[in-house]
């Protein structure tokens, strides 16, 4: 019997945004070991770069680009460039992500209401557009994959417009799964519980936090990043050729209590 290759990704393209660190870092770590070459973007391209040189000395294949996901311009400049140069997408992965903003839902200021919504929503629409019209263009078909959350379906405490803007990724999710269907594009999301990054780390590091977080999560633990991996990858691969419109918890349990 011979092993399956419903997970490889050889020759595929990749995109993947916030993969400087945490979530993204481990999600273009694990395509490029699958095979795929792995464009990882964020704002700080030295970053990145790091990344992407470790992908090199283990025998992948990855290139750093800088993108702000806040900035529509930005992300149309960084879709044309993978396409001129690679002459197509065929994954992409929505991950960088905003939280400016900790405190009642009430004192949530402009600002942070802005900067929230137009890195989580707008940045993931212009993104999953600019890459689903490639993949129209292309007439290959492709996959997206969102990282939303599981605040998403239950906001977090003190999160509020955080989750608004994630629950927003859901719905979003299945609004292009349904619309791009035809076109042999599939778009699914990873609902993350909470995993140790630097983005969770006000929750992760704050003992008393952290203590009431684990009294709703079954596994009693926190993720660590490379457990997110593995379901992008399937999302991304043969594996799921079948699944659109889905969202998989990742979680520990929490959305079962
Ligand atoms: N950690 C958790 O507990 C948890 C739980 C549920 C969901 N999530 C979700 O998982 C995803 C990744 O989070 P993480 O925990 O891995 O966070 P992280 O370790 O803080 O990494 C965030 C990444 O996003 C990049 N980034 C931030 N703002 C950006 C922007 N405007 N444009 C482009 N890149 C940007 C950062 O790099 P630069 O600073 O260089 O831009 C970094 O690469 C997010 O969507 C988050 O909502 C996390």
């Amino acid at each position: 019997m011979s092993k399956t290759e419903l997970f490889d990704l050889d020759g595929k393209i990749a995109l993947v945004s916030g993969a400087s660190r945490g979530i993204g870092e481990a999600i273009a770590r694990l395509l490029a070991q699958q095979g795929a070459h792995v464009i990882a973007t964020s704002r700080k391209v030295e970053s990145c770069e790091a990344v992407c040189s470790a992908i090199r000395d283990s025998g992948g294949s990855a290139k750093a680009m800088s993108c702000h996901i806040g900035n529509p311009e930005a992300i149309q400049n960084t879709v044309d460039t993978v396409v001129a140069k690679h002459g197509r997408i065929d994954i992409l992965i929505n991950n960088a992500a905003a939280n400016p903003y900790f405190g009642h839902i009430l004192d949530t200021d402009l600002s942070a209401f802005k900067k929230t919504v137009d890195v989580n929503i707008q940045g993931y629409f212009m993104m999953s557009a600019a890459v689903g019209r490639a993949m129209r263009d292309k007439g290959n078909g492709g996959s997206i994959i969102n990282v939303a959350s599981v605040n998403g379906v239950v906001p977090g405490d003190f999160q509020g417009i955080y989750s608004v803007t994630k629950a927003a990724v859901i719905s979003m999710t299945k609004a292009f799964a349904k619309e791009c269907a035809g076109l042999g594009i599939r778009v699914n999301a990873l609902l993350p519980g909470l995993t140790e990054t630097k983005f969770a780390s006000a929750l992760t590091k704050n003992e008393s936090i952290l203590n009431h977080a684990l009294q709703h999560i079954p596994m009693r633990r926190v993720a660590d990043p490379n457990e997110m991996a593995g379901t992008v990858l399937y999302l991304a691969s043969d594996a799921s050729s079948y699944t659109t419109g889905s969202c998989i918890n990742v979680d520990g349990g929490y959305l079962t209590v």
